[in-house]
């Protein structure tokens, strides 16, 4: 007999309720479901949050096997947002009040006699006036509704585990085991715990009542660590008197310790700077509903595409399998209890320290996880409100420190670390702010978010605003690289979200990801990438040295963003610089953006036969052209070109011509621009920028085998419009259109169109095994056709 029992598939759902649907008689018309369930699908953007506001319910008829008989019949929904109402054969039963925390009920004396069908209904309510976390105010993202994480049953003897906690050190841990029950007399557990190849560590004991501790040296051991997250499995069985396993629980961990002070934040012993980003957990179309898969991918897109070693879970807990993830990766995860902003009446603060409990118990185990957010995000001191979930955050778990994020400097410290929203930087002065201006007290500090509102960039914004955004997140993370006494930031945010109405761009989007909804990397992206090695050789340049996509002509900045130790310009195959990574102005970041500062090198001594001398004053004369414009040069400017003529080193005329022909190269030939990125003396990347003739789709699959386990598999399909280099098309914004066949369907509209040159199309699988086809027909008509197969596995 299988032990759990994943209850998410074969449900009858309604958009609306009425009390007589809590009836297994009830005849009216459901709508078959899966979970993970949005209560409503939506589009892209463009729609009003009142959309999934409502009292919605879900029902499911299931029978009652022989093998039950005698046995505890447990309940599980890991993610109900936001209020759920749980009714057995009509009978209510409990009711939970947060939608991002797990909930379990006890189903076992409202079951029907064996054999029969009984029904479980739930009813949720996801309206945004429930008198709960994070409701009260208005909230910078869209809570949606629907039972959008698994749900299952477990079956256990009446005596079980209920919750194992485990607390490591170096190699020497400890455990809490609480069982549902002081009634083991006789009873007693052992403990193992296994490494991939071996036990290291064994424990033997008593049950003295219903709860027990455990403590052992494990050896030998591996600590987890960024580079190598190394996790082993704790084994626990209870074991009955007569000998038998009457239940046992497997535990996932990580032997870490983790300390912050006022010189940062250190895991093993060992400093490390946080360089992360802020996550939130929507998707288009179906919102916070997307199963494993593609929960555990956006870990894989800030480890190993964007290179962060730190998450935060804005604003509240997030899917268990993202946070598993992120354990196997070794991404630092700094998690909170839900709110944002507003702090409500007694109810709502008790239920708010109900969903801080919940939230430790839940992910405690994680090893990722290294602090517990226990403020309302950036809402005011309540000195007595955060006592109790100060106190509450040390009892349930004396590992972790907790930090608590505010937008407001010098308040009280009653969390362990001064975790500060950062907004100070607005283009032009430093990064961040120094420590002291923000508190004076001791302890650990780090910047939770930066950027964000400050400058929305969409991908499908001018390349001088783009170009703008990457280095706005550069000159924080340069800024907090060289305090010392910041453990690290997070910038906002990872990914574009849907919101409502007060925030984003007036479409229900805000724009303020590196990322766009779909998990494409905007140019801010490319600044995170390049700090690493591990994201794999690296090379991107912010420009495509169209003059016609700046004002009067006059090219930007051109930036290069690289994990490379150099990068060779060649331009129309004439070699300009090496340009290296030290040469970079943001000198805290070992992979900071390059400034190339120089697109002629010694082409007007070799094509124009200029002495080297004044080569550098012509070159010099022509990049103030390029910056400021010719009607717009300083005196210094002016003055050096004024020098340059009265001694008929060169004319007005030719100067111009050669800023035409060197720069600006209107009406000319186009050049082309090669970057050869060097490691260890070896080209190992090369990036051409030249001009787009014929741009053509490219499209890009997370997975092309999809299985369906505890439910419908999900895998995204990235879109990019790319010239002959593999170049970025920005500004293609045309339709694509997606047909599928098979064992898979589309989730949202079957034609999309890109955005700022990208998209994604998300494909499900639907129940059935066997073969899947994307067809995707471009603008041109050219149709790219993807195989899926689909597995079962149940
Ligand atoms: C912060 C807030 C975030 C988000 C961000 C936008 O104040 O905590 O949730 O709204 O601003 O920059």
């Amino acid at each position: 007999m299988k032990d759990r029992i994943y209850f998410n598939n074969g449900w009858e759902f309604s958009p609306s309720f009425n009390e007589k649907m809590l009836d297994s008689k009830y005849k009216g018309k459901f709508e078959q479901v899966r979970i993970p369930h949005s209560v409503c699908e939506t589009p892209f953007n463009g729609f009003d949050e009142s959309e999934y506001q409502k009292l919605s319910i879900y029902r499911k008829f299931f029978k009652t096997e022989k093998e039950w008989a005698g046995k505890k019949i447990l309940l599980t929904i890991e993610g109900a947002a936001h209020q759920c109402d749980v009714f057995l054969n009509g009978k209510f039963l409990a009711r939970h009040s947060c939608g991002y925390t797990a909930f379990t009920v006890d189903l076992t004396d409202s079951l029907l006699p064996a054999g029969r069908n009984n029904l479980l209904a739930l009813k949720l309510d996801s309206r945004e006036s429930l008198n709960i976390p994070p409701f009260g105010f208005v909230i910078d993202y869209m809570t949606y509704g629907g039972i959008y994480r698994d749900v299952y049953l477990d079956i256990k003897n009446p005596i079980y585990i209920e919750d194992i906690f485990i607390k490591t050190k170096a190699s020497h841990f400890e455990t809490e085991i609480t069982l549902n029950s002081s009634d083991a007399e006789g009873y007693s557990i052992v403990q193992r715990v296994e490494s991939s190849s071996s036990v290291v560590a064994q424990i033997n004991t008593g049950v003295p009542g219903n709860k027990i501790l455990t403590a052992a040296d494990a050896q030998p051991v591996h600590p987890w660590t960024l580079e190598q997250p190394v996790l082993y499995n704790l084994v626990t069985e209870l074991i009955n008197p007569k000998g038998k396993i009457a239940d046992k629980k497997n535990v996932r961990f990580g032997f870490r310790e983790i300390k912050f002070d006022e010189t940062g934040f250190y895991l093993n012993g060992k400093k490390i700077k946080l360089r992360g980003l802020n996550r939130h957990q929507s998707y288009p179309y179906v919102g916070y509903a997307m199963p494993k898969n593609i929960q555990k991918e956006d870990a894989d897109i800030l480890k190993l595409e964007l290179g962060v070693n730190y998450v935060r879970t804005s604003h509240y807990p997030q899917s268990k399998y993202f946070i598993e993830r992120c354990d196997e990766l070794g991404i630092l995860v700094f998690t909170e209890f839900p709110g944002w902003q507003h702090i409500g009446d007694d109810a709502w603060k008790a239920q708010a320290l109900e969903n801080e409990d919940e939230m430790i118990s839940q992910y405690r185990n994680h090893p990722s996880v290294f602090m517990w957010g226990v403020r309302i995000n950036e809402s005011k001191d309540d000195d007595e409100f955060y006592k109790a979930t100060n106190f509450l955050a040390h009892k349930t778990d004396s590992t972790r420190p907790t930090g608590g994020v505010r937008c407001i400097k010098n308040s009280n410290l009653l969390e362990d670390v001064y975790t500060y929203n950062d907004f100070s930087h607005s283009g032009k002065n430093a990064g961040s702010l120094d420590k002291i201006k923000v508190t004076k007290s001791h302890g650990g500090y780090l910047v939770t978010e930066h950027s964000g509102h400050m400058f929305p960039t969409k991908s499908f914004d001018t390349e001088q605003r783009r170009t703008e955004h990457a280095i706005r997140h550069a000159t924080v993370l340069d800024s907090v690289a060289g305090h010392d006494d910041c453990a690290g930031s997070s910038g906002w945010c990872a990914f574009d979200y849907n919101t409502h109405k007060e925030f984003g761009s007036g479409d229900r989007i805000c724009y303020h990801g590196v990322m766009d909804m779909f998990r494409n990397p905007k140019l801010a992206a490319a600044v995170y990438k390049s700090q690493e090695d591990f994201t794999g050789d690296f090379i991107e340049v912010n420009s495509n040295m169209s003059i016609g996509e700046y004002n009067e002509g006059l090219l930007g900045d051109l930036w290069i963003f690289t994990n490379a130790d150099s990068v060779k310009l060649f331009v129309n195959n004439t070699f300009i610089k090496e340009f290296k990574a030290s040469d970079s102005p943001f000198k805290n970041l070992a992979h900071g953006p390059i400034l190339v500062d120089d697109i002629i090198g010694n082409r007007l001594i070799d094509e124009e036969g200029i002495s080297a001398k004044n080569s550098e004053k012509i070159k010099e004369l022509i990049f103030a052209i390029k910056k400021f414009g010719q009607n717009s040069l300083s005196a210094k400017y002016k003055l050096e070109a004024a020098k340059l003529f009265a001694m008929r080193v060169i004319s007005k005329e030719k100067l111009i011509a050669l800023f035409g022909k060197y720069i600006s190269n209107w009406g000319g030939e186009s050049s082309s621009y090669k970057f050869e990125a060097i490691k260890n003396g070896k080209t190992v990347k090369t990036l051409v920028k030249s001009m787009c003739k014929n741009a053509s789709l490219k499209t890009q699959v997370s997975r092309t085998i999809l299985i369906e386990e505890e439910t419908y598999d999900v895998a995204e399909v990235h879109l990019r419009a790319e010239d002959e280099n593999g170049n970025l098309q920005s500004f293609i914004q045309e339709a694509v259109l997606a047909e599928a066949e098979g064992a898979i369907e589309i989730i949202g509209p079957q034609a999309v169109s890109l955005k700022g040159g990208m998209s994604g199309i998300y494909v499900k699988t639907t129940g059935t095994a066997g073969r899947g086809t994307l067809k995707i027909t471009d603008w041109q008509g050219k149709e790219t056709k993807i195989s899926f197969t689909v597995k079962i596995k149940r």
